[in-house]
């Protein structure tokens, strides 16, 4: 046992280019870090009995981490924590995001995963947080596959299957993606529990496009290597239908794919769980700012992100 919480943690945010859903099944996914998605600061209270508190404003959260507490949240800090055999009482940890919350962003793994460098210190090896953090991942997402949690701790572009983890890729040029929030929340448990009821009830139905999805990934991870913005549109745009098709879609999503289409965008996917959140949008090369332009002017807040080197 520890005896207090390290002062700072950081770690990032996600966005799934391709394979959300799938991955869930064993396919591949792509997945990129967005740097700066949660930084936690723990200080000591006056009263060190006194239950820890977490607050991250930018979310709406302020909660006691009472160990009676059935908020979802606190039950989450606390099994990290307990992972860790770190301190649950005595601090008081504010969070400043750059993510909103519950939109497919990662915003759960960007909190698992730093409470647990909180609780282990920044010299920790990665297994030790990422076991830590599952911990909590399990308890807001069921049985999640982990390419939150991976993402959250590493960063980067990065391939990942549930059999054969993840790897790093490369691409050596990177490009623009603006990522446009629905505000329509969205439950990531619900969702996959959902695609889980259609394939149970169809599976020669469903199946196949699970498959689709991963072969999606493949190609999609080909475009990113090669830098073919074209096909990575396509590939996109091809991914979201076939989402729609599992029943994670939502009018929202669709709306701001019409939207984007007609400020130029390449292409637009939804990312994450779906039923609400986010999408991405690729921008033609040169116009990711016009775009984010145009997406403001209708009403969205588009957040910048680059996938790859700079
Ligand atoms: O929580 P989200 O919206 O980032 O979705 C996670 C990705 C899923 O494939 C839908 C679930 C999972 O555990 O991989």
């Amino acid at each position: 046992m520890t005896f207090a919480l390290h002062p700072l943690a950081n770690a990032d945010g996600k966005v799934i280019l391709f394979g959300e859903h799938a991955v869930v099944y064993g396919e591949p996914a792509l997945a990129a870090g967005l740097t700066g998605g949660l930084t936690l600061r723990a200080t000591p209270l006056d009263d060190p009995t006194a239950f820890a508190t977490l607050s991250v404003p930018a979310w709406d959260l302020e909660i006691p981490l009472d160990v009676e507490s059935d908020h979802q949240v606190a039950r989450a800090a606390l099994a990290v924590l307990g992972h860790c055999d770190a301190p649950v009482r005595g601090h008081r940890i504010i969070g400043e995001a750059r993510i909103p919350s519950r939109s497919g962003l990662g915003s759960s793994a960007t909190l698992t995963v730093a409470l647990a460098r909180l609780g282990l210190g920044p010299n920790a090896p990665a297994p030790a947080i990422l076991a830590a953090a599952t911990e909590g991942e399990q308890i807001f997402h069921g049985a999640p596959s982990g390419i939150d949690a991976h993402v959250a701790c590493h960063g980067g572009v990065v391939r990942f299957s549930r059999d054969l983890g993840a790897s790093e890729v490369r691409p050596r040029v990177g490009f623009d993606l603006l990522i446009v929030p629905t505000g329509v929340p969205r439950h990531t448990a619900t969702q996959v529990a959902h695609v889980r009821a259609r394939i149970d009830a169809e599976p020669q139905v469903y199946e196949p496009l699970i498959r689709a999805l991963g072969s999606t990934t493949m190609a999609g991870i080909d475009a990113v290597l090669h830098h073919d913005l074209p096909r990575l549109a396509t590939l996109m745009n091809t991914a979201h239908e076939t989402l729609n098709a599992l029943g994670v879609g939502h009018p929202r999503l669709d709306e701001v794919r019409r939207d984007a289409q007609t400020e130029g965008a390449l292409g637009a996917k939804l990312t994450g769980a779906g039923g609400g959140g986010c999408m991405i949008v690729l921008p033609p090369p040169g116009a990711t700012k016009a775009l984010a332009d145009g997406l403001t002017r209708r009403g969205h807040a588009p957040i910048f992100a680059r996938i790859g080197p700079p």
